[in-house]
Order: structure tokens, then sequence, then C-alpha cells
């Protein structure tokens, strides 16, 4: 038995009547129904004990929304004030929005997440047109497309969190990030080259 990954959940959105909260909420019953994950739900708006709770976390799902074709001023600040705590983890993305589901503001954190050393996950959930996919009491009005991505998504936040896991206890990544090589089991002949 594995112990089961530690997933940051972080809410992408401080705006006041965000609907960051329905869909964080609809994220957090849909991991925990796995029964496989721990769950941390992190508030940029509360940001507690940030650096030991990114530390502690053996995996991270983004909830944004879509701010003008980007993500918020707030998620970035929560990114930055943390360094090595991302480095070799897997990151995936739950996003939402009008027309483009968040998916814009998903490309962007990508290419902030690969500057951190992390390892963003193909497939993501969004809501396009998110308002209207939930009923006021929050619950999805079509839920099966949305769970069935959701299902694929942490298939592969998982495999990526047990091995990543085991690889920074097998080796530091420190280490190999400052470009030290591990020496092949027998030494490679000179001049051998493989086409
Ligand atoms: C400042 C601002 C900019 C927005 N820009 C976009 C956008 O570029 N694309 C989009 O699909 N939705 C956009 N929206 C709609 C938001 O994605 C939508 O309102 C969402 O609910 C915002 O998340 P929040 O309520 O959790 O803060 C924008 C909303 C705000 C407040």
């Amino acid at each position: 038995m594995e112990t089961p990954v530690r997933i940051a959940l972080i809410y992408g959105s401080t705006r006041t009547g965000r609907f960051c909260d329905t869909v964080v909420r609809w994220a957090a019953a849909e991991i925990m129904k796995t029964g496989a994950f721990e769950l941390d739900q992190i508030d940029p708006a509360e940001p507690l004990a940030l650096h030991e709770r990114i530390k502690r976390a053996d995996a991270f799902v983004i909830v944004t929304p879509e701010y003008n074709h980007g993500y918020t001023a707030p998620l970035k600040a929560l990114i930055d004030q943390v360094g090595h705590e991302w480095h070799a983890k897997p990151v995936a993305f739950v996003s939402y929005g009008g027309i483009s589901g968040g998916l814009r503001a998903v490309e962007q954190l990508r290419l902030v997440f690969a500057e951190l050393h992390a390892m963003s996950i193909r497939d993501s959930v969004s809501f396009a047109a998110a308002h209207e996919r939930f009923d006021e009491q929050g619950e999805l009005r079509e839920p099966e497309r949305h769970r069935r991505a959701m299902v694929r998504m942490l298939g592969q936040l998982q495999w990526w969190a047990l091995t990543l896991r085991d690889a920074r206890n097998a080796r530091s990544y420190a280490d190999a990030a400052a470009g030290a090589l591990v020496p092949p089991a027998a030494p490679v002949a000179a001049g051998t080259q493989t086409i």
C-alpha cells in the first residue's frame, strides 16, 4: 500500500463573490470520492503557512478562472512566494470562465510551472460558460462529462505524483538540477555512438 498522494488544491481567485468557491467545492468532492488522496485547500486570501503546505504536498490542483486572457494576480503572487517547494512535483488544472473555459489561463500557467521545475499534467478539466453549468445549489447540471475528465486527469496526476515522490526520495532533484549526472552501471566505451 502506498502512502496516499497529498494534493494541495489551490484557489485561483480572491474576488469578493468569487465563483471559485463553487468550482473548488466540486473539485474537492470529486477528489475525495476517489478515496485515493489526502487534500489540503489553499486559499490565497488566507496564505497561512504557505511554504510548509506546498512543501508537504506531493501534487497540486490549481482551480483557475480566466481574467483578460490570463490568470489572476493573486494566484501569481502565491506561486512566486514559494520556490524549490514546487520542484519535481506535478500540477493539474481545473479552469473556468466564459467561452474559453479558462484554457488561456491554463496555457500561461504551464509556462510558469515549467520555470519552477514542475510537471504540468496533459489533461485538464475546463468549464466554458461556467456560471450556466452549475445550478443554484452549486451542483453541476450535467456532471458526467466533467467527471470523466476529472477521473482521467487524477489518474495522470497520481501516476506522476507517485513516480516523482519515489524519484525525489531516491535522489536529490536539487543536485540533478545543478547538473549532477548519475554514472552508468558499466563504463561506456570511448567512441561508442548509437544512432
Ligand atoms: C477582470 C475580469 C476579466 C475577465 N476576463 C475574462 C476572459 O478574458 N475570458 C473569460 O472567459 N472570462 C473572463 N472573465 C469572466 C470570469 O472568468 C468569470 O467571471 C469567473 O467567474 C471569474 O472567476 P471568480 O468569480 O472566481 O473570480 C473575466 C472576469 C473578470 C472579473
